[in-house]
């Protein structure tokens, strides 16, 4: 649907997650988006590490791309987005008004892969609940021209994800995330996985979360001791410990934290 759609498109706003900016990203968008304008909206950014978040910020404008770092439900940054559309497409409108052609407005596609808060977003830009969200990967569908205003017009499209992830670990801190569905992946060892991570960027924030000085080795074990996330004989429930560790991971309570630094390439050994 892009490769139909992108002969009538000005600038493409992608929108990837502050928290795993080069995982979120879709590498198929720079193929089809080649000699488009581009602007990427690192979203969530409520939920990143602010530091982290500038220096992604700097990596990409690098890149040669406009760069916004957002929370996507604060509708009061609708202004700063079309500015930004306008100013990345200024060449377009110079060339428009040297030829007399008035009142054409500037067609942005937004593309994102699901739950990186599209639909959101929308629904800020446009004042009202007009595009459809919820809290299941995916739930973005058809495609829909939205106008901004009387200069931007919005393409919005269903969320791509790539079908298969040739990394391991880019798939994974998509689950982390939420952007692959929960119901089709073993979520207890995916905690695991994300608690190894965590643990390995930030043991100090991870025992302050938790109040558990050492949980390098069972760190779920510990959580669920913790937490009294018991099953009957007092046997840790790793199930609910898993589902409680993503809750309070995705909705910021563990903190802001992010999980990709621009130096680093996902897949990387990184150790223990
Ligand atoms: P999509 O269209 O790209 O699939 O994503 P959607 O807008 O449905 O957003 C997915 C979830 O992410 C929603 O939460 C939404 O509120 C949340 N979200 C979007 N942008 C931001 C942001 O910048 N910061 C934070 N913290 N959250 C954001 P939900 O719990 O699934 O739904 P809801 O109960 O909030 O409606």
């Amino acid at each position: 649907m892009m490769e139909e759609h992108i002969k009538l498109i000005d600038i493409v706003v992608e929108l990837v997650d502050a928290r795993i900016p080069l995982s979120s990203k879709n590498p198929d968008i720079d193929r089809l988006a080649a000699g488009k304008k581009r602007m990427i909206i690192m979203n969530k950014a409520d939920l990143a590490q602010p530091a982290a978040s500038e220096r992604w910020k700097s990596r990409f404008e690098a890149q040669g791309f406009a760069v916004l770092l957002l929370d996507a439900r604060n509708n009061q940054r609708t202004k700063v987005i079309t500015d930004m559309i306008r100013e990345v497409c200024k060449e377009k409108l110079e060339r428009d008004a040297r030829r007399g052609i008035k009142n054409r407005p500037i067609r942005a596609m937004i593309v994102g892969i699901p739950n990186v808060g599209k639909s959101t977003l929308i629904n800020s830009l446009v004042g009202k609940k007009m595009a459809q969200t919820g809290n299941k990967p995916g739930v973005t569908k058809g495609k829909q021209w939205i106008k901004l205003n009387k200069e931007v017009e919005l393409l919005d499209t269903p969320g791509i994800l790539w079908p298969k992830f040739e990394d391991q670990t880019v798939g994974e801190r998509l689950a982390f995330i939420g952007s692959v569905n929960d119901q089709i992946i073993q979520i207890e060892e995916l905690a695991y996985r994300f608690l190894t991570e965590w643990l390995k960027l930030d043991q100090t924030a991870w025992s302050t979360a938790y109040g558990i000085e050492d949980g390098c080795r069972d760190p779920l074990t510990a959580i669920g001791l913790r937490r009294g996330c018991l099953k009957q004989g007092n046997e840790v429930d790793l199930h609910k410990v898993a589902l409680l560790v993503f809750d309070e991971y995705r909705s910021g309570k563990l903190g802001r934290i992010t999980l990709e630094e621009p130096e680093k390439e996902v897949g990387a050994d990184e150790g223990c």
